[in-house]
């Protein structure tokens, strides 16, 4: 039998014909208004019901939790709160639920902390926060694919099981068959992969902008949306040991259009939630001002959510260079008063996120991409500048949250790849395909990863990364 959604019926003027819906009870009051929720929608659907029409034993089993279908009227509403709400002819109960035991979960009706969600994640999608934060999360990753496809470029699966390290950095995840209790062993007596199931090391890829490179160099414009895996111990709120990232790479274009790109694109993403996810954005709004009273003045966001939003859509992004941010950041108050916890004291340092976050949040106070930095601490393949000594990197840094994008031009010469390469101590035996792209037909390209749980974190206006993915994997965390 058919059922209609509730973001339907609320957009539909009340009608006198039968419909039926199926949803999980948020409440039931005065044993005549239930309050169902069917995921469609932050909003409930008040249906109302003569209790002496009822059977006392099905009456017993409506209960926050329960999941219903229930056929009535749509009729317009005689109480404040809802336009529309629907008169119960029949209740089919499809499964009950326990009160004793629902008052033990984050079912009940009361507020709980967004710790106690966390240790409850299978149940916390029947929560207004939560599930606003996921109907977000799937209207992003649609845009992000809408926003490539419009623009020409071809969706490309990069492989998750790789024998490469990308970023150089060795935080992976190891991909292994053997027998973790008696693994062959060579001739030095290391464990001897040549006998595992690919006959070589492998692991969980931690980005897939290598395998993006070979794309971007035959189809022109690719990018990738996947997960990515890093086995950093970063127990941060800003940090998962697997998270989605978004990378679109692209032939012949230099730093600068790269940078064009990035703001073009979190621009469109974000203005697209903004025209199609309204419910949900004003109720994750309304969730921060209340969260605020509870500060400090000083605490206080000093923009909406959506204000927030809007202000990154209308601005331009402030495009700063590294060497003009290590003067910024040595002179200014935080340092000079020893307030960081890193002191910035030399051209050369690595930024922490909290210099990050004082360039956007105090500084300029609207997003910056950071670009040329010294290429001590940055990753091989990004092309060496002029100067030999910074290369064509480029950071978005967000409020909030600091870097949310990581990109850059890549080095497409052969010798200055190469020489790199070795200095950095990157195996030219592992990368050959990769070297061999500057061999047959190079040319300039580049590229960037944006994160996406770092997006959802600052759509959303949520502190903790571990809330806007169904199920964080963090260190000491695989649960579910
Ligand atoms: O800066 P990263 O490490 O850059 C790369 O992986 C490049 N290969 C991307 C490219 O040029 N194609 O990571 C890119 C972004 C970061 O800016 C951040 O938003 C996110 O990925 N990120 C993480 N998000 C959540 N948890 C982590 N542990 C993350 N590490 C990086
Ligand atoms: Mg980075």
């Amino acid at each position: 039998m058919k059922h209609t959604e509730i973001a339907h019926i609320l957009q539909t003027e009340p009608t006198i014909n039968e419909l039926t819906i199926r949803g999980w009870v948020r409440s039931f009051r005065s044993n005549r208004f239930i309050a169902v929720n069917d995921g469609s929608t932050i909003k409930n659907l008040q249906c109302v019901l003569d209790f002496e029409n009822f059977d006392q034993d099905l009456l017993k089993d409506i209960t926050t939790g329960a999941c219903l279908e229930i056929t009535g009227e749509l009729v317009k509403s005689q109480g404040q709160g809802q336009a529309v709400e629907v008169q119960v002819s029949s209740i089919n109960i499809l499964g009950t639920a326990d009160p004793e035991q629902v008052k033990r979960t984050i079912l009940s009706p009361k507020r709980h902390s967004l710790e106690k969600l966390r240790e409850q994640a299978h149940l916390r999608v029947r929560t207004n926060t939560f599930g606003a934060v996921m109907r977000l999360r799937s209207k992003l990753s649609f845009a992000v694919h809408e926003y490539f496809q419009k623009n020409g470029f071809n969706y490309m699966h990069t492989p998750i099981i790789t024998g490469s390290d990308a970023e150089g950095a060795g935080e992976m995840f190891r991909v292994s068959a053997l027998d973790p209790k008696n693994p062959p062993l060579d001739d030095k007596g290391d464990v001897n992969y040549k006998e595992d199931f690919f006959a070589k090391e492998t692991n969980l890829t931690v980005s897939g902008q290598l395998e993006a490179e070979t794309f971007a160099m035959g189809l022109g414009k690719v990018y990738t949306f996947g997960p990515t895996f890093r086995a950093e111990n970063s127990n941060t709120s800003r940090h998962l040991a697997e998270f989605w990232m978004i990378e679109p790479e692209v032939a012949f274009n230099d730093l600068a259009d790269n940078m064009d790109l990035a703001e073009d694109f979190i621009k469109y993403v974000i203005t697209y939630v903004l025209e199609n996810c309204q419910d949900d954005l004003l109720f994750l709004e309304q969730r921060l001002i209340q969260e605020d009273k509870s500060k400090p003045a000083a605490q206080r966001q000093e923009m909406t959510l959506r204000e927030k939003l809007h202000f990154v859509v209308d601005n331009n992004f402030k495009r700063v260079s590294y060497t003009e941010a290590i003067d910024i950041l040595k002179n200014c108050k935080p340092n000079k008063k020893k307030k960081f916890k890193y002191l910035i004291d030399q051209w050369g340092a690595d930024l922490q996120s909290e210099h990050e976050r004082f360039l956007v949040e105090k500084h300029f106070k609207c997003p910056v991409i950071l670009f040329d930095y010294p290429a001590t601490i940055k990753a091989f393949y990004m092309r060496l500048n002029e100067d030999q000594k910074t290369v064509r990197a480029m950071d978005v840094l967000f409020p909030g949250i600091g870097e949310i994008v990581g990109g850059s031009q890549r080095e497409e010469r052969y010798d200055v790849l190469k020489q790199k390469m070795k200095a950095m101590d990157i195996s030219e035996e592992e990368l050959y395909w990769y070297l061999d792209l500057r061999k047959f037909g190079t040319c300039t390209h580049s590229g960037f990863g944006l994160g996406f749980e770092r997006l959802v974190l600052f759509v959303t206006g949520m502190g903790n990364i571990r809330d806007v993915i169904p199920y964080p994997r963090t260190p000491g965390n695989a649960e579910f």
